[in-house]
Order: C-alpha cells, then structure tokens, then sequence
C-alpha cells in the first residue's frame, strides 16, 4: 500500500527550531519525528511513501540518502509553491505514480491507531475518502467533523471559532483515499482538503466517513505539544518503548549508549539521555530529554525540558518546561522557562532570563 505525508508546511509555530529543521525532522525522544512515523505506517503494512514536500527539501533527501527507511521505498514530490495540503495530495499522487486507494497522513501526527482497522472499515463502506476523528476537548484549532451513526460525514468545519464547534470530534490527519478524490482536486493550483475538497465532497451521499477512535494521539506542532508528545513517549503511551536499544536504568530512566552521570547528580523519571550525554556533579535533570553529546554543567537544572543533541546547559544555568535547541548554548546562571524555544546554535547569555519566548525571535533570512 501507498502513502502520501504531507510534510510541506513551515512549521511556523515551532520556530525558531524549524527555521534550520523542518518539523517532521525534529526529533521525539531522539528519533526523528518522520521515522516515528513511517514505522508505523509500516506496520501497517504501507511499503511506499510519497514525501509532499516544499519547504527545506533537501533536509529530508539529506535524511535518507538511500531514498528507503527500512523496507519502506521513499519517493519525493517538492512543491515550487505551497499547493496546500489538497493540491500537496495531487501533485504527489501523480509524481508517485499512485493509481490505488492509498494513505494520506499530515506530518506531525504522532497516534497509536489501527490504520490496518481504519482501512478495513474504509473498503466495507465503500468510502471515497475515510477521516480518522479524535475527541480533543478544545476543537477550535482543529477541523470539526460531525457524523451519522453510520460513519457518514455531514459537515466539515476547519478551525471553528471557539464556542461553535458542532462537536468535539476532531479530524486527527490521517485519510484513506481513493485515487477518484484526486480527480476533485483541480491540478497546480493551492487547494486545501479541509476548507475545499472534504466539505465538497458532501454533496456525494456516501462519499466521505470517518472512523471515531478515542486513542492516543498528539499534533507535536506547538512547543507545548512538542513537550508532552515526549514525555508520552516516555511513558510508554504509543504501547513501544521510547528508543529501540535504549536501556532502562531506573524505573522511567532511559539510557541510549554510554553517559556519564555524576555520583551527586539527580535524573528524575521520566527521562531519557541521550548517547554521549553528560551530566555533572549536583545537577538534576528530571522529566526530560537530553540529545545526543548534551552537556548539563554541575549544579545546572533541566526540569521538564527537551534539550536537542550537542546543546550545553552550563553551571547554575536552568531549563524549565522549555526546549533548547540543538548547538544552543545556556551560559551560566541563564534562565529559560515555561515553554521558551530556543533555537538550533543559539547562545543565551549568562544570567539573562526569558519566559514564554522565543529565542532568537527572528533569523535573518538570506
Ligand atoms: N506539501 C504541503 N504543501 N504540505 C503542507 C502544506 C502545503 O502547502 N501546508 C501544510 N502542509 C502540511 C504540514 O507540513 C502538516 O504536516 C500538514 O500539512 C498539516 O498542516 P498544519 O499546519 O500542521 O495544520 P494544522 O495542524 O493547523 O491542522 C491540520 O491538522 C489538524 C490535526 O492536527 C488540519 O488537517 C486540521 O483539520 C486537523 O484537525
Ligand atoms: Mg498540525
């Protein structure tokens, strides 16, 4: 089976990460988002996956150099100009070659469904397309999808501003199609599938269903979703453990390869360190990530927090619930806190202090 994900977009909230990363490459507790998913596309039986591309392509042919993630053959469909997730699905529908019902995932879906499941339901209604939903208990970020007892979708309803969502039903971002939906979507042109193509699709009786399944799933694409997609992982929330080969040291305490952990430090579950990582003497890392090659300083505090490889928390410096980027640099004393980004090589100067930022705030485009 074919799959398209969709991974074009700018990741414009996860920035300034996703100015040198895009967001599918961005790593859940040390793997790469992508290869999350594509494993369990995988699983699912996908043995073809179409990338939707445009924004920073080669980072992901950089990625997979062989062109293959595992025994899944990986072809790339790069955009001149966003298309839009409808007009995404199309272009990369004609440069894959797909001419069978296939998979459509966005790019920052991290979930535990049943796709093998959704698929079956797909055929025996004999869908066009097939929406997974997922019950969130603020639907206004997301697009609201009330259906029939049946399955059968009546509306779709992208972004609803808060308090006129017709149901807490979300779409979760993952669609069975069948090749007759890209024959809806007019060829090069920016079309979107949740404000154009589904709510077209109504006036078909029959056409669109979706599947209802309560089961783990997270959208990893703000900080504060960023986070919590990693400590779900930790936890064990996707039903595997967080990194293949990862050793559990203590209850919730994951190791990858060698560290060194200093006798007075303190690594509080749930915590995973990454190869190479250092922590020294007097500090403590607690319900955090650290990278590969990640230094925490003796007496430097990591609560909360993702810390992407090579980065260096100095001494008496602290993240709390915040993300540092990978290369970045907390000098001494510096404060990051309650979801500060800060991004890839950045250095925050010794003793300042930020809340709620984003650091830097812009990088000069070239
Ligand atoms: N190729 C391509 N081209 N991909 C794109 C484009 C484009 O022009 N625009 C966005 N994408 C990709 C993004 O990279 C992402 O993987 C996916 O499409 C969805 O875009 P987001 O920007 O993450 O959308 P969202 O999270 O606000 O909303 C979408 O996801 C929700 C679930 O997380 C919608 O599908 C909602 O209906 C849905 O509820
Ligand atoms: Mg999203």
């Amino acid at each position: 089976m074919k799959a398209i994900v969709l991974v074009g977009g700018e990741g414009t909230r996860l920035r300034p990460l996703t100015y040198t990363t895009p967001k599918p490459l961005l790593p859940i507790a040390n793997v790469a988002f992508l290869e999350r998913q594509l494993s369990w596309l995988a699983r699912h039986g996908v043995d073809e996956v179409v990338l939707s591309l445009g924004y920073l392509p080669d980072a992901f042919v950089d990625h997979f150099p062989s062109g293959r993630f595992g025994d899944v053959k990986l072809t790339y469909a790069v955009e001149d100009e966003p298309l839009g997730t409808a007009g995404g699905i199309r272009f990369a529908a004609e440069q894959g070659g797909i001419d069978d019902r296939f998979v459509v995932c966005n790019g920052d879906v991290l979930t535990a469904l049943d796709l093998t499941e959704m698929v079956r339901f797909h055929d025996e209604r004999g869908a066009e397309a097939t929406i997974h939903l997922c019950p969130v208990d603020d639907p206004s970020a997301f697009g609201v999808v009330p259906t029939l007892a049946t399955g059968e979708v009546v509306a779709f309803v992208e972004k609803p501003s808060a308090g006129h969502a017709p149901t807490n039903w979300i779409n979760a971002g993952t669609y069975v199609l069948e090749p007759a939906v890209l024959e809806r979507i007019p060829p090069r042109l920016t079309v979107s599938i949740e404000r154009d193509t589904f709510p077209r699709m109504l006036d078909r009786p029959g056409a669109l269903f979706a599947l209802q399944r309560d089961v783990y799933w997270i959208d990893i694409g703000t900080p504060e979703m960023y986070v919590e997609a990693q400590r779900d992982v930790l936890t064990g929330c996707i039903g595997l453990p967080p990194v293949d080969g990862a050793t559990e040291l203590a209850p919730g305490v994951w190791q990858q390869g060698g560290v060194s952990v200093a006798a007075t430090a303190r690594v509080e579950p749930p915590t995973l360190l990454g190869t190479g990582s250092d922590v020294g003497a007097g500090a403590l890392v607690s319900g955090s990530v650290l990278g590969r090659d990640c230094v925490v300083e003796p007496g430097a505090r990591v609560v909360r927090s993702i810390v992407l490889e090579r980065a260096r928390v100095a001494s008496g410096a602290e993240a709390l619930d915040a993300v540092v980027g990978s290369e970045a640099v907390l000098e001494a004393d510096a404060s990051v806190r309650d979801l500060t980004v800060v991004g890839a090589a950045t250095v925050v100067p010794s003793g300042s202090r930020f809340s709620g930022a984003r650091v830097p705030l812009q990088v000069a485009q070239p």
